[in-house]
């Protein structure tokens, strides 16, 4: 079922644990993803940036390929369609195109304009039903060509944008997309908590999930995490797969370069990186 975010993330706050957000690039996740939630009983969200937006041929084709999947595949469990990091016109044209869920990201635009905009989109969203996440303080890392600086959320600004009716707050607590560095701080409990005192149920989202040591991501939704965004990690074990696949020289055995079977071992390997979140989050058996 293609749903909004808003009941699966009001239940994992209520349940304290998180729904992941996997982000898709092509069929291959976008099945692998989908079939793992489906066996394991989870909710889960669909990621689609900007980028990938753009490869997979544009929103309409997404939402299609995903509509398409959900019914062929026999999906049962609750699944979100959600623009992530989506600029004001992004997210317009995902809510046309018949996603489930936007992000508006504007981290990056003073408070004053962030207010507003969020402001503009989730009355439009409240009016589709869909559910609709708003960003304070830019997430670290680079995303789409954007290198954002990793920067601590105020909690009062978390509170403002809270308070526009939004249904989940990404708030930057020195967490960055892709791999950490050696010398990364972690992140900044003390910020969260005081997040989570101001905004009360409000499911709040961690970006970044890749490499998030285990007892920290646990750390993080006993504070109020419900979503957790996973992207790169997925990425690395297609490649790592893939890779070895062809160091094996599997490609040049039999119809090994069948891309059925070529691309097999990565989409595995995607399946187990999912299974292995999904279980940290505690999501299993909640669908
Ligand atoms: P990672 O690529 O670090 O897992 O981050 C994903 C993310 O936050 C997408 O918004």
């Amino acid at each position: 079922m293609l749903v909004s975010a808003k009941e699966m993330l009001t239940k994992a706050k209520a349940g304290k644990y998180a729904v992941g957000q996997f982000n898709i690039n092509n069929l291959e996740w976008t099945k692998a993803i989908l079939q793992t939630a489906e066996e394991l009983k989870s909710p889960v969200i669909l990621g689609v940036s900007e980028g990938a937006g753009k490869y997979m041929c544009g929103y309409t084709t997404v939402v299609g390929m995903v509509k398409g999947m959900i019914n062929e595949l026999g999906i049962t469990v609750p699944v979100a369609l959600h623009l992530d990091h989506g600029s004001y016109e992004g997210a317009k044209a995902c809510i046309e195109a018949g996603f489930s869920s936007v992000m508006f990201d504007g981290s990056h635009y003073p408070i004053e304009e962030n207010i507003e905009k969020t402001k503009e989109l989730v009355a439009v969203c409240n009016e589709k039903g869909l559910s609709i996440e708003a960003e304070v303080g830019a997430i670290g890392g680079e995303e789409d060509g954007v290198i954002g600086g990793g920067e601590v959320a105020d909690p009062n600004e978390c509170k403002m944008i809270a308070d526009l009716g939004v249904t989940m707050l990404a708030a930057g607590i020195g967490n960055i997309h892709g791999k950490y560095p050696e010398n990364w701080a972690g992140l900044s409990f003390d910020t969260l908590a005081e997040i989570q005192k101001l905004t009360g149920t409000m499911p709040l989202v961690l970006h970044g999930g890749t490499g998030i040591p285990d007892d920290m991501i646990k750390k993080a939704i006993s504070l109020g995490v419900s979503k957790i965004n996973v992207n790169t990690e997925c990425q690395l074990a297609f490649a790592a797969a893939t890779r070895k696949y062809i160091e094996a020289g599997k490609d040049l055995q039999g119809k090994g370069f069948d891309p059925r079977k070529l691309l097999a071992d990565g989409t595995a390997a995607i399946k187990a990186t999912v299974k292995e979140k999904m279980e940290l989050f505690g999501s299993v058996g909640k669908a």
